[in-house]
């Protein structure tokens, strides 16, 4: 694991074209990004945009989404601390737990989720599963 200096900012819809390396398809975000449904953040370290996730509110729930890493930097601790970016993020905004979805053979990521706190929460489909952290 190296250590790979940076910080978490908020991105603009003009930033999304920068963030090819993690994100398929950033231009998805731009709609829900305008109307304010959801929050955009990346990881950036110098003019490097190398992680992110996108952060949004429903029923006092925090929801953590477009969660990915570079290929090139995973396994660094990023994705760690972008979990617990978001965990603060919505902490200080008074809410009480935070919650997920992810593919039931992502085992790599439900592990990470683990390890930062996230439980089972329930089948969403048959391919996905809810996963929530008590904040
Ligand atoms: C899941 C993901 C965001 C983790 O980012 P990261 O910066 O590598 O995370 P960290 O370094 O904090 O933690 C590493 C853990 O991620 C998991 N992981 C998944 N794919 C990995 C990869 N290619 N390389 C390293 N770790 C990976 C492992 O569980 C690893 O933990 P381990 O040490 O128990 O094996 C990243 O692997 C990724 O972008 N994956 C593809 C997109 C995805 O699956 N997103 C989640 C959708 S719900």
């Amino acid at each position: 694991m190296k250590k790979i200096s940076g910080n978490i900012v908020e991105l603009t819809v003009n930033d999304l074209d920068k963030c090819r390396s993690f994100w398929d398809i950033p231009s998805k975000l731009a709609a829900p990004m305008t109307s304010g449904e959801k929050k955009a953040f990346a990881y950036r370290s110098g003019y490097t945009y190398i992680g992110g996730c996108a952060l949004s509110i429903k029923e006092n729930r925090g929801l953590f989404s477009y969660f990915a890493v570079s290929p090139d930097f995973r396994g660094n601790g990023i994705g760690s601390r972008i979990i617990n970016f978001a965990a603060i993020y919505f902490m200080n905004m008074g809410l009480k737990e935070m919650r997920l979805h992810v593919h039931k053979n992502n085992t790599g990521a439900i592990r990470l989720y683990e390890r930062n706190g996230f439980v089972y929460d329930s089948d969403i489909t048959s391919e996905k599963i809810a996963m929530i952290k008590t904040l």
